[in-house]
């Protein structure tokens, strides 16, 4: 196994509107790979398509060798896979505890105590989601998504509406979580959170692969410059 998850030529159309075109992506075991493009890029299409909730109209999806592009999310989940939408999806009624100890109850693998620890919620334990800050909401939602200990997270702008201090510390839980062995797929905007956390980056743009490689590499590029821009 080179790659952890491959797609080769996937293509999704929304009518005769083609979002996705012909992506063909590779990421090895132990990245934190980022992708990133302007909107309407077809960022959140592609992410739908690997994690099931689009069909491809072509092409393949390969997790581990093993070809997953008509498997529905939660069988995704049981190979390995775990998925942070972009808006968290943790119990608001229940307290942090009961959403880490409810999610682990299910996989019973983790101690929900390093668990606290690791993302900056012990002093929250008791209270209630729905009352955490955005930053805090979203660093349960990552743990939550690490508990049934999968070996690729699929997250989705994690820092959305994150402050600066948040977005650093969201990266270092990603450094970390990264150190232990779980690779990622990262669906981003904000260049400092990518500058801090990726390993290499792919950009999309008019649904297709725009350029691949470094963060530097991708950075220094007058094409991708210029399509952040608006120039072509
Ligand atoms: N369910 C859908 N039906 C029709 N068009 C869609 C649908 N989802 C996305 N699109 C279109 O596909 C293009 C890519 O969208 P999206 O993947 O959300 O881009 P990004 O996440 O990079 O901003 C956009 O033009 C969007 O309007
Ligand atoms: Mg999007």
């Amino acid at each position: 196994m080179a790659s952890i998850l491959e797609t080769n030529s996937v293509t999704k159309k929304f009518g005769g509107f083609t979002a996705v075109d012909n992506v063909s992506l590779s990421v090895n075991p132990g990245e934190v790979r980022f992708i990133i493009g302007p909107n309407g890029a077809g960022k959140s299409t592609f992410f739908k398509l690997v994690i099931g909730f689009h069909t491809p109209n072509s092409g393949s999806i390969k997790y581990k060798d093993q070809n997953i592009e008509k498997l529905k999310l939660h069988e995704r989940i049981n190979l390995g896979m775990g998925v942070k939408f972009q808006a968290p999806s943790v119990f608001s009624e229940l307290t942090v505890l009961e959403n880490l100890s409810l999610a682990n109850n299910r996989n019973n693998s983790l101690n929900v105590n390093d668990l606290l620890n690791d993302f900056d919620l012990i002093s929250e334990k008791n209270n209630l989601a729905g009352d955490l800050s955005h930053g805090k909401k979203q660093w349960l939602d990552i743990a939550l998504s690490t508990i049934s200990k999968p070996d690729l997270v699929f997250l989705d702008e994690p820092t959305a509406g994150l402050s600066v201090d948040e977005t650093k510390i969201t990266g270092e839980i990603v450094k970390n979580l990264n150190k232990q062995g779980i690779t990622f797929i990262v669906v981003g905007h904000d260049m400092d959170f990518v500058k801090q956390t990726a390993t290499k980056v792919s950009v999309l743009h008019l649904g297709k692969m725009f350029i691949e490689g470094s963060i530097e590499k991708v950075l220094s590029d007058k094409g991708v410059n210029d399509i952040y821009l608006g120039l072509s």
